[in-house]
C-alpha cells in the first residue's frame, strides 16, 4: 500500500491527460496512468520516474466494463484509498456535423466514451474514493461546448461550433457531474466539471492558445483547493461557467 495520495487519470497517455499525470506527480501524488496504449503509458511512467515522481501504468478502456472492473480490483489491492479521479479520456468525432447531421455511430461513441465512461469509472472507484480520510474529488474534463446556456447564447465563443455528437456528450457529462454531486452530497467525495479551454492536443490542434500544462494546472487547483471549485461546480481557468 502506498502512503502518497493517489490520483487516477483516464486517457493519461497523451494530451491533457499526460500533462496532468506529470503535474500531479510533481505535486507528490502517486499517479495511476489509465490508458489503452500500454507503450505510451509506460513512456509517461518513465517520464515521471525520471523526475523522481511515483506512478504506475494501468490498462484502461473506459468503454469496457471488464477493463474498468479489472482496474478497480487492481487499485483496491494496491491502495487503501484514492484522492482524485480525473475523467479525462474523450473523443471529438464528426465535428463538422451539427446534431441534425451527426451520425448515430458518432453520437453513441461520444456518449459512451465522454459521458458513460466517466460515470462507470466514478461508480467503480467510489469505495476507494470514499475511503480517503481527507476527502476526495472526481474531476470531469468537460467543455464549455457542453454548456446548454452557452449553446443557446448566439454571442458565445462556441456559437459557430457544430460538433453535435461532442456537444451532446459533454452536456451529458455535465449532467453526470451534477447528478453525482447530488447523489454523493452526504459523503466526503466532491464532484466537479472543468473546461480546459481550447488546448494544443490532437483534439484541439496546433493553433489552440492553451497548453496541456494550463489544463493540468486547473485540474490540480480544483483537487487541492487552489482555485474556487465548490462541490458540483463547473469552471474554466477564468472562473465559474453557466451549465
Ligand atoms: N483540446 C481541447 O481543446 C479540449 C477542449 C475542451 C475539452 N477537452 C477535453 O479534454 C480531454 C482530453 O482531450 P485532449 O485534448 O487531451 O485530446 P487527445 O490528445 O486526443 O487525448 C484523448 C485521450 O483520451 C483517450 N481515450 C479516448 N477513448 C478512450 C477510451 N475508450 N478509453 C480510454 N481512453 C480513451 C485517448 O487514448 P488513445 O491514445 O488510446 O486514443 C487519449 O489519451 C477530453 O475529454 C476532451 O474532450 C479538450
Amino acid at each position: 500500500m502506498s502512503a502518497a495520495k493517489v490520483a487516477v487519470i483516464t486517457g493519461a497517455n497523451r494530451g491533457i491527460g499526460r500533462a496532468t499525470a506529470l503535474r500531479f506527480a510533481d505535486a507528490d501524488y502517486h499517479v495511476v496512468i489509465g490508458a489503452r496504449d500500454a507503450a505510451q503509458a509506460e513512456e509517461v511512467r518513465e517520464a515521471i520516474a525520471a523526475k523522481g515522481g511515483s506512478a504506475e501504468a494501468m490498462p484502461l478502456d473506459v468503454t469496457a466494463p471488464a477493463s474498468i472492473d479489472a482496474a478497480a480490483d487492481a487499485l483496491a489491492k494496491a491502495h487503501s484509498s484514492i484522492s482524485v479521479l480525473i475523467n479525462n479520456a474523450g473523443i471529438n468525432v464528426g465535428q463538422e456535423h451539427d446534431i441534425v447531421a451527426a451520425s448515430y455511430e458518432d453520437i453513441e461513441a461520444s456518449l459512451a466514451i465522454n459521458a458513460i465512461g466517466p460515470l462507470r469509472m466514478s461508480r467503480a472507484l467510489l469505495p476507494l474514493l470514499e475511503a480517503s480520510r481527507d476527502g476526495a474529488s472526481i474531476i470531469n474534463v468537460s467543455s464549455e461546448a457542453g454548456s446548454i446556456a452557452a449553446t443557446l447564447d448566439p454571442e458565445n465563443d462556441y456559437a459557430s461550433m457544430k460538433a453535435g455528437s461532442y456537444r451532446l456528450s459533454k452536456m451529458a457529462l455535465n449532467g453526470v457531474t451534477a447528478l453525482l454531486s447530488k447523489a454523493l452530497r452526504d459523503t466526503s467525495v466532491t464532484v466537479h466539471a472543468m473546461c480546459p479551454g481550447w488546448t494544443q492536443t490532437d483534439i484541439g490542434g496546433p493553433d489552440a492558445p492553451n497548453t496541456p500544462e494550463d489544463a493540468a494546472d486547473l485540474a490540480l487547483g480544483i483537487a487541492t483547493g487552489g482555485v474556487d471549485a465548490p462541490d458540483g461546480s463547473f469552471r474554466n481557468r477564468e472562473g465559474a461557467l453557466p451549465w
